[in-house]
């Protein structure tokens, strides 16, 4: 029977992977969310570990925001107003008011024309590569790029697809320069906060980049970024790498689910990109889009990082990050130095990362070992996340029980 004979080669293919040390296991399920209080952020308590509390340093909600009652009400209303489905994608009967405020609010808080909301950032470089591209494009891309942009450039269209090794500026103009006469069209992709390592693309340098060869390409150099880790998280307003850098895309994706504390994705670009997107993107198209209520408390969590708690929360965000970072260092750990709240601890071991970050379950700290193929071998790490809602204590906590690991 066929099924047997898949049964028989993934059982094998899982035992390997359990053997290596590279499973993800079993999933960790959080039973209840103490908030945060004073001088103590939130705390979690897991399946399995009766009452134990845990500092989550592993989430990707960068500024604390999804615990907020700002997001928490804005969702309930919506629900309430027009239930919690859309029931229907966007061309149909699925648009919701929230939908259309939240494109607005985001378009201008990145100073673009136009934007749209995609079921999550994955979906969206998928469909942004699937739709900009034709079988004349070459596509380049960062070594280190998301596996969204590695699988979406399998699925988009191509003549070629050419990879530069992380963040070297010299091979990817090599790779535009040997398309030149082989492609009409180029169309460099890469993450803007690199989610593994904390470190960022030079947008600045890459758009240059572009702009030399844009006249070089019949149909153009389009430069498109995908800055998940870095909106609302990222720079002095959460503008993310383009405020970092000073640099600007062409097509900007980013997730409302990661510091805007929510879910879903988005596009922002010219608006005939958009318009564009909206006729052809079969992610778009065929797929229901986020709750309204996820909208609604998307466009609640937006409120909040440009009005002044926002600026005053990732400021926090950067003095608690500095202090792990240095922290970190005076422990005689190895790290990437930077400033994003992706706090990378290089152990370059698969063993000892399991150790570690078992070390830090047990002492009631919550982490993630990369290994390979996540991360290239021999640069296996735990990637610490911290969040506006870690205080001074938490953040002093986690150290404690770091210096005590040999
Ligand atoms: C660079 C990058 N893009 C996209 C995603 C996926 O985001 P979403 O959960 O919105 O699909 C991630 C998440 O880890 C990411 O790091």
């Amino acid at each position: 029977m066929p099924l047997e004979k898949l049964l028989d080669e993934l059982k094998a293919q899982l035992a390997h992977l359990d053997a290596a040390g590279t499973s993800k296991g079993r999933e960790q399920v959080v039973v209840a969310v103490k908030p945060p209080q004073r001088s103590r952020g939130p705390r979690f308590l897991l399946d399995g570990f009766a009452d134990r509390e845990f500092i989550r340093m592993n989430s990707n909600s960068y500024l604390g925001l999804s615990l907020r009652h700002e997001l928490i009400e804005a969702e309930e209303q919506a629900a309430q107003a027009y239930g919690v489905g859309p029931g229907a994608v966007r061309f149909i009967s699925g648009t919701y008011e929230p939908h259309v405020k939240l494109e607005q609010a985001l378009a201008d808080f990145h100073g673009r024309p136009a934007a749209m909301v995609a079921g999550s950032a994955y979906t969206a470089v998928a469909g942004v590569l699937f739709s900009f591209s034709t079988p004349e494009t070459v596509l380049v891309s960062d070594e280190l790029n998301h596996n969204c942009i590695v699988n979406g450039m399998k699925l988009a269209p191509h003549k070629a697809r050419k990879v530069y090794g992380h963040l070297d500026l010299r091979a990817l103009e090599q790779r535009l320069e040997e398309s030149l006469g082989q492609a009409e069209a180029a169309l460099v992709i890469t993450d803007g906060v690199f989610s593994m390592r904390g470190d960022h693309a030079p947008v600045d340098r890459m758009a240059e980049l572009c702009r030399k060869y844009d006249p070089r390409f019949a149909r153009g150099c389009l430069l498109v970024v995908d800055d998940s880790h870095g909106v609302g998280g990222f720079g002095t307003t959460g503008r993310g790498t383009e405020e970092v850098t000073g640099g600007r895309a062409d097509v900007l994706v980013g997730t409302l689910g990661k510091a805007m504390g929510v879910n879903g994705g988005y596009i922002a670009t010219a608006a005939p990109l958009i318009r564009w997107l909206r006729e052809k993107n079969p992610f778009y198209i065929y797929s229901n889009p986020i709750a309204p209520g996820e909208a609604a408390a998307a466009l609640a969590a937006l409120e909040l990082i440009r009005g002044g708690e926002g600026v005053a929360l990732l400021s926090h965000l950067r003095a608690v990050t500095q202090r792990f970072r240095e922290g970190l260092v005076r422990l005689g750990f190895e790290t990437i130095p930077g400033q994003h709240p992706v706090v990378p601890l290089l152990v370059r071991d698969t063993e000892r990362t399991a150790a570690l970050v078992a070390f830090l379950r047990e002492n009631g700290v919550l982490a993630t070992g990369l290994n390979y193929p996540v991360v290239p071998r021999g640069e296996q790490l735990i990637r610490f996340q911290v969040s506006a809602d870690h205080t001074d204590a938490d953040i002093d906590a986690v150290l404690s029980v770091l210096s005590r690991f040999r």
